[in-house]
């Protein structure tokens, strides 16, 4: 007889980012602005989570806040410990280096050896559609393979969340 099986409709929900009630804002006094003023927000493991709104309303500060690149004025940011990686705006390529290359700093800022981190940045150009890539760099790429090589090196740190601030497609020409 086979066993019992059960089934739950709502599954177990593990948190990966918890925002409590944070605030930020930038300046004092008379030039001080508030980017963010209240806002609370829970986002599950496998999870995906969308933020639209007006470009100034504050987007781009609260991913920054969930990366842990500034701090909320008031509340809270609870990641549990996870690595939060971040896809900026702009795809803030190092110039200078090739693709490869860029792919390979959070790796190298990590430690990981040279040989796993080139079959790393194989694997991950070949996830973003851009394989034989490696040695070119950003000035020779359009700005949606720009984008995508960013979303590799976002990748390659192994973080367990990516937040990323962005208003074009990278995968549409
Ligand atoms: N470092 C800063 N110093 C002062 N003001 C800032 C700073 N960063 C953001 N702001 C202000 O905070 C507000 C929110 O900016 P933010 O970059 O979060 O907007 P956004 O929603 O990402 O907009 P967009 O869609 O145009 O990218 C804006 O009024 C902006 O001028
Ligand atoms: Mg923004």
């Amino acid at each position: 007889m086979r066993p019992m099986t059960t089934i739950t409709d709502t599954p177990t929900r593990v948190s990966a980012v918890e925002v409590d009630t944070i605030s930020k804002v930038f300046g004092t006094g008379t030039g001080a602005v508030t980017a963010i003023d209240g806002m609370s927000v829970s986002v599950g493991q496998h999870e995906f989570l969308s933020i639209v709104g007006a470009s100034g309303c504050g987007k781009s500060t609260l991913l920054s806040l969930v990366a842990g690149l500034d701090r909320p004025t008031t509340g809270s940011v609870v990641t549990a410990g996870h690595r939060v990686a971040m896809m900026f705006q702009e795809a803030a390529l190092f110039p200078w280096l090739t693709v490869g290359a860029n792919i390979e700093v959070p790796m190298k800022v990590n430690g990981v050896p040279r040989a796993e981190r080139r079959a790393r940045v194989a694997e991950l150009l070949e996830l973003v559609r851009l394989t034989g890539f490696a040695r070119r760099r950003p000035h020779e790429l359009s700005g949606g393979m720009r984008q995508r090589v960013a979303m590799a090196r976002a990748l390659a740190q192994d973080a367990t969340s990516c937040s990323w601030t962005n208003r074009s497609a990278p995968w549409t020409p």
